[in-house]
Formats: C-alpha cells, structure tokens, sequence
C-alpha cells in the first residue's frame, strides 16, 4: 500500500470502511438491476400481446452517499450499515411511468405477484392523493440477489405513475426547491388546482383509449383529490 504515509492504521481503517459502504450499495444496484429487468420483460411481453407499451419511462437510482449520509441524520437512524439497511428503504429506488392509470395498478401487480417479490409496503397516493395532490403509486418490494457469499434480499421503491402525475411532481419538485420548502400561498393553490387538472386530464385520457381499443376493463372511477388542508389517508 503506497498512501499510508502518515497514520497507517487510520488510512487502512478508512479504505475498509469505504469498501464496506461500496459493498453495501453495490447489492442495491444489482437488486434495482433486477426489478429493471422484471418490469423490461413485463413491458416487452405486454407490447407484444396488446400492441402498446404500458411503459413510457423508466429510470433508476441508487441514492448517493451524501444523500444517504443526509438522510440517516435527518431521520437520526444509528449509523450503521444493519441499522441503515433496517431503515432505509430507498436506497434503490425505480420510477415507472406509464400512460394509463389502470397500467400504473396493472404492472403493480404483475411485480408484486412474482414468485421471489416480497412485497413490504405500498403507499397508494392514487387512490389517496397527498393534500398538496401529489399522487403515485408506492411499493417497496424485497427482490433476492444471488451472490457467492450467500442470497440477499434488497429492498427497491417503485414508484409507479401517470405521465401526467410526474409532469405535475418534477414541477413541484423544483417549485419546493426553488423556495427553499416555503412555498407562498397563491403557488401552492396553483399547484393543486393543477393536480385536479393532471387527474381529469388522466381520466379522460383513459376514457379515450378504451373508447378506442373498445372492450377490456372499463376506466376507473375519477379520483377525488382532497381539499387543501385535508390529511393524506395511506393505505397499505
Ligand atoms: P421519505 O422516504 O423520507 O422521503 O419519506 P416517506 O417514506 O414518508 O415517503 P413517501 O413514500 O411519502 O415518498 C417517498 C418519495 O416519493 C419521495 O422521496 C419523492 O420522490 C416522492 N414524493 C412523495 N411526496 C411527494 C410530493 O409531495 N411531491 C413530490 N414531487 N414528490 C413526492
Ligand atoms: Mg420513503
């Protein structure tokens, strides 16, 4: 080892440490590796039996270690790597969206089904918009990872939405950053007017395209988004 130059012991501790931590990240890289693959053969197969992809985006991450750092401290969750894994449960994080609403339930389904999916948590934000509108479909799902040192089961959150649903939560997104979360009053009413607007806007869309295709299931219901003020109802 050539950069041990001033304290051998604290720079060889640090490189362990480091290796460690990249270990641990790695495995949610290779479990997000496995729910892209999963939802890639469920999009291939359903383009080739109905003739539209269900899927318009899907992208992936695996949280920095800044930001994983940030989080363990917000959240003042011991520092760890048991503990983080225990406890952090966005390491790994997957966004599909899709054109419809009944696709967003549809894929759901199909990956909370498989056979070697333990599905840990879903939050419904469809069915159950935030206040602010913010509305997804969230699911933690435990994928295995087979390694040479054993299997390990990773946990990965999949976002699943509309194109309209993630039009509107990029926006807000920057909104909340560009006012550093003091949003002014008038831009938060804007905004959720603008959610009831993404959600109309998905109904019709979806009435539409069954009118289109003709048979199948018959659109959903509209979805209610709560007035401001309300709390978010979670399913699980
Ligand atoms: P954290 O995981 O600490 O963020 O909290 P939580 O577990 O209560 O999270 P939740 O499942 O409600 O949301 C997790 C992720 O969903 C966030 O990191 C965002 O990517 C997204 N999200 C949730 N709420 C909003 C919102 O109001 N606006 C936008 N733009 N994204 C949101
Ligand atoms: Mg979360």
């Amino acid at each position: 080892m050539t950069d041990i130059t001033v304290d051998g012991r604290m720079i060889a501790l640090a490189k362990e440490l480091r290796d460690d931590l990249q270990r641990f990240l790695n495995e949610y890289g290779f479990g997000l590796k496995e729910i892209e693959t999963k939802l890639e053969i469920l999009r291939d197969d359903f383009s080739h039996e109905h003739e539209y992809n269900p899927i318009e985006h899907l992208s992936s991450r695996v949280k920095s270690p800044d930001s994983l750092i940030e989080k363990v401290q917000r959240k003042g969750i011991d520092a760890t790597l048991e503990s983080i894994r225990e406890n952090i449960t966005d390491i790994a994080g997957v966004r599909v969206t899709c054109s419809f609403v009944t696709d967003v339930y549809r894929l759901f389904e199909l990956l909370a089904g498989q056979d070697d999916i333990v599905v840990r948590e879903v939050k419904d934000y469809i069915a159950h918009p935030k206040p602010n509108g913010y509305q997804s479909l969230h699911a933690i799902v435990e994928v295995p990872v087979f390694l040479p040192r054993g299997t390990v089961m990773v946990p990965v959150e999949v976002q699943f939405r509309t194109i309209a649903m993630d039009f509107w939560a990029s926006l807000e997104h920057k909104i909340y950053y560009k006012y550093d979360r003091q949003v002014p009053q008038e831009l938060l009413d804007q905004l959720h007017e603008a959610a009831v607007s993404a959600s109309e806007l998905d109904e019709r869309m979806e009435n539409l395209h069954h009118a289109i295709r003709g048979g199948g299931r018959p659109a959903p219901a509209p979805i209610q988004i709560p007035e401001r003020g309300g709390s978010a109802a979670i399913s699980a």
